[in-house]
């Protein structure tokens, strides 16, 4: 091999650990997005990924139960994805999709209130630099009204159309909030969480000791009996999977707006 191969090799290496590391792994999402509802909405689950041949199963946590699946005893399931027709204040929890094999997506806090206002903020994390608009919704009035909104208990803003955005989001913009709408009521409360993304420290922190292992190997194979490199590559690809599927729960907190 000529030695202006190696930096592509390199590069291809870096950025399969990066994919491997990044794709295999469910994500929760809520249709209608938001984590607040009324009693008797209409709710829909679903585990995403883009290998969806790994079986998720959708379960949750409340007051009453822990670890209950969809269809046992609420929701609708049907593959990934899971219905509950009626949502009651008994559904409030944290929910989250898991695979056989152990790996889990994110979590989601749904909060049911029996009141008439909910607040409707973002569901995953947002992304540092991100715009995030906050919603304050009442049951019975389809226009919006103004309201008030709070974050960890003091008032951050009135605003007459009943949304609000927050431009640019930091970490200093986490935390719990609330709404209130003057003559119906106030919102429960829901966190709001930020994270901070760089691909490269991503890559430092999680893979370090395979990348380099497997460009040595790869390199020190293709010099010993001048493979194919792309089966090199494919092997490698696989290997890095495997060891790197240990890591998901910690990258699950990362891999959300990976790309
Ligand atoms: C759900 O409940 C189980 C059993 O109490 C607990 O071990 C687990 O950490 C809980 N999961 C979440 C996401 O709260
Ligand atoms: C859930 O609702 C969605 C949208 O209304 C529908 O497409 C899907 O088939 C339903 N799934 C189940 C399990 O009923
Ligand atoms: C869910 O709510 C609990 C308590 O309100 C909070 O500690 C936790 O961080 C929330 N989790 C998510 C994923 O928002």
């Amino acid at each position: 091999m000529s030695n202006s191969n190696q930096p592509e090799c390199h590069f291809s290496l870096v950025l399969i650990s990066l994919l491997s590391c990044t794709t295999n792994q469910a994500r929760l999402t809520v249709s209608p997005s938001s984590s607040q509802f009324f009693i008797r909405d209409f709710v829909s689950l679903s585990c995403e990924e883009d290998d969806s041949s790994a079986g998720w199963t959708l379960r949750r946590n409340t007051s009453k139960q822990q670890r209950t699946q969809c269809g046992d005893g609420w929701g609708e399931a049907a593959g990934s994805s899971c219905n509950i027709s009626y949502i009651y204040t008994s559904d409030s929890g944290v929910y989250w999709c898991e695979s056989r094999e152990g790996p889990i997506s994110n979590m989601v806090n749904l909060t049911v209130t029996g009141g008439s206002v909910i607040l409707q903020s973002p569901v995953l994390p947002v992304m540092e630099g991100d715009d995030v608009t906050l919603l304050c919704k009442t049951k019975t009035t389809p226009s919006n009204l103004p309201a008030a909104f709070y974050k960890d208990g003091s008032l951050i803003r009135k605003q007459p159309t009943g949304h609000m955005t927050i431009q640019h989001v930091s970490r200093s913009d986490e935390g719990l909030y609330k709404c209130d709408i003057s003559g119906h009521g106030e919102s429960p409360s829901s966190w709001i969480t930020v994270t901070v993304i760089r691909l490269v420290c991503h890559l430092v922190v999680f893979c370090p000791y395979f990348i380099s292992t497997l460009l040595s190997v790869s390199l020190y194979q293709h010099r010993a009996n001048g493979n194919d490199p792309t089966v090199i590559l494919a092997t490698a690809a696989n290997a890095e999977q495997r060891m790197c599927e240990d890591y998901d729960d910690i990258a699950a907190v990362t891999s959300e707006h990976q790309f």
